[in-house]
């Protein structure tokens, strides 16, 4: 695992921005793992500038999202079908037809995870974006998942209702279940770039570094891949004594 500190969120979403472009120039078809949440929209708005100034091509890129709420519609301004449109789809010219977010509404939604994770095991995901969740968790696999995991729906520890409330008017409208790709739908790509970013990560920044790989702690499982750059700002990094 290889880690970057930087000195702030505007370094951070700058250097991860560097690297998605410098793997889109060298490949123009590669096949981007996507996530959520506050943490990457930095980074995206890094990618935007990068295209408005005609340095990268969304093209041919295809795209597979880490992950999406369960009972909230698309056009809901907190799916993360919506999310990333808003921050980043709607201002570069990727087709629509190469976006691929897991779809939560049906009456099957077991069946929806399976279609996914067929989705995702006909393709290799050049470069995965992760960010962390308080708890550890990386895309929706929250604290006790397998490794072994492949996407399925999973029930939100209440800790990370509690986190993404600041997104909802209020508790109650957090949704409980999100269909995720599991950890091992997230280990299989070439490559990972997870970000850290705030003092709210302080505890998950030194789990992942300096704790043990345990399924207790999701994110540690990274340390079993050979390919993975950390970025954490300063303030992420508080609590580090490597
Ligand atoms: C959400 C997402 C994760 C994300 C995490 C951290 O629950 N499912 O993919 O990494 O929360 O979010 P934030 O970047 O807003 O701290």
């Amino acid at each position: 695992m290889k880690v970057i500190k930087v000195k702030n969120y505007e370094e951070l979403s700058a250097t991860a921005s560097e690297v998605i472009a410098e793997l889109m120039k060298e490949k123009n078809d590669a096949i981007l793992g996507l996530a959520t949440g506050s943490t990457p929209i930095g980074l995206y708005k890094n990618l935007i500038k990068k295209y408005e100034n005609k340095e990268i091509s969304f093209q041919n890129i295809r795209s597979y999202n880490l992950d999406e709420y369960c009972e909230l519609p698309r056009e809901h301004k907190e799916s993360y079908y919506t999310f990333m449109h808003r921050n980043l789809f709607d201002h570069v010219d990727m087709k629509e037809e190469n976006i691929n977010i897991p779809s939560s509404v049906g009456s099957d939604l077991n069946k929806l995870a399976k279609e996914y994770n067929d989705k995702l095991n006909s393709v290799k995901v050049d470069l995965q974006v992760l960010g962390i969740g308080g708890n550890g968790h990386i895309g929706f696999n929250e604290p006790g998942t397998s490794f072994d995991q492949e996407t399925f729906i999973v029930e939100l520890a209440e800790k990370t209702r509690q986190d993404n409330a600041r997104f909802f008017n209020s508790i109650d409208e957090v949704p409980h279940h999100a269909i995720t790709m599991g950890i091992k739908n997230i280990m299989n790509a070439k490559q990972i770039l997870l970000l850290a970013s705030g003092a709210g990560k302080q505890e998950a920044v030194k789990n992942l570094i300096e704790g043990p790989i345990t399924e207790k702690f999701p994110a540690s499982v990274l340390k079993k891949h050979g390919n993975v750059i950390v970025i954490i700002d300063e303030e992420a990094g508080k609590l580090l004594t490597k």
